[in-house]
């Protein structure tokens, strides 16, 4: 990884504006991204990029803060480009004035509009499912829908992650947008009380507890799946991926619901015009396909196929109602969540 061969430079926190505004000021070939995806994920995606344009890419990554860090750099912040997963974070920026709109032919012809801000402060890049990952060995069901989670049939027999967790919390918005906060009140008691544990651990710990005997049902992003099955690192994962099968929830009714990975231009965003560039590309068929290829998500872009290990999944249809709008249910789901309780787990 030499700055010559891609220019990808992944800057340590300290130091790091600094660095970035040297290197926004030396050369206007460059674009400065902030990113909450881990660099060797993007790297490929930039690679190509500088590649087709020549472009240089500088990327400061974050586990948190991102949002605080431009606000306190302010109008001399050198990001131009925002990566991050999760209509959460992508929201959270928008909400704390970070991103600037964007109306772009391009950019609006490829991402559709399910999947990007009304006002283009952000847009998706990849989808997700929220899935079931389901015991081959005790469940025979071949369908299933996220309400039947509340159903007594599956007590003791659920295992989930942190019930605040922003993967969750998207979920469970979404049933508030289809249908109501009643609803979704009694719905997450009866997903509460169809428990096996105390909500824990990431989702391929669930994956993981299936395999253990410890539930048969449960719930996860899809390409956790995809990531153990191929997981080279860390070998027990596979057997963890091999105990599940993937169901996708109202595949046969409203759609199962995805989230996003997605972007954003920064507030000052200094090279705006390569930045536009970036967006541009990682949108088009090129930056689409290897999204698919390395990260087993679901391109955005109309037509663009997943993954070979992602089709063994089965089709995905995705729920059609555009994620700004269940978004906007996300505080309500998160009260919800303390109001019922879920993560004290089952009542005995
Ligand atoms: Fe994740």
């Amino acid at each position: 990884m030499t700055i010559k061969t891609h220019a990808l430079r992944a800057f340590l926190l300290a130091g790091a504006a600094s660095a970035l505004v040297a290197g926004a000021a030396r050369a206007d070939g460059e674009v400065n991204i902030y990113s909450y995806r881990q660099p060797d994920l993007i790297a490929p995606l930039l690679d190509e990029f500088t590649k087709e344009t020549g472009i240089s890419t500088n990327v400061l990554f974050l586990d948190k803060g991102l949002v605080e860090r431009i606000t306190a750099e302010g109008a001399n912040s050198p990001a131009d480009v925002i990566l991050t997963v999760d209509i959460s974070r992508l929201t959270e920026a928008k909400d704390g004035g970070v991103t600037q709109a964007v109306t772009d032919e391009t950019v609006n012809k490829e991402i559709p509009a399910q999947y990007r801000d009304p006002d283009g402060n952000w847009f998706g890049l990849t989808t997700r499912g929220r899935v079931v990952y389901a015991s081959k060995e005790r469940v025979s069901d071949t369908d299933i829908t996220y309400e039947e989670l509340a159903d007594p049939k599956w007590k003791g027999k659920i295992c989930i992650r942190d019930g605040q967790h922003s993967y969750n919390i998207g979920l469970f918005a979404s049933m508030i947008a289809h249908h109501g906060a009643d609803y979704t009140e009694t719905w997450l008691k009866g997903l509460k009380n169809n428990l096996a544990k105390k909500p824990d651990g990431g989702d391929r710990d669930q994956a993981k507890a299936i395999l253990a005997g410890e539930c048969d049902i449960a719930l996860g992003n899809s390409y956790y799946v995809g990531l153990m099955m191929t997981n080279e690192k860390e070998p027990e994962q596979k057997e963890w991926a091999a105990a599940i099968k993937v169901l996708f929830p109202n595949a046969k009714d409203r759609g199962t619901h995805v989230n996003i990975s997605g972007m954003a231009l920064a507030k000052n965003a200094p090279n705006r015009d390569n930045a536009l560039k970036l967006m541009q590309f990682l949108g088009s068929a090129d930056a689409q396909k290897i999204y698919a290829e390395k990260v087993y998500e679901y391109p955005v872009a109309p037509g663009a196929e997943p993954s070979d290990v992602v089709k063994g999944f089965g089709a995905l249809k995705a729920d059609p109602l555009p994620l700004a709008d269940i978004a906007a249910n996300r505080k309500t789901a998160s009260e919800l969540v303390d109001k019922v309780g879920l993560n004290e787990g089952p009542e005995m």
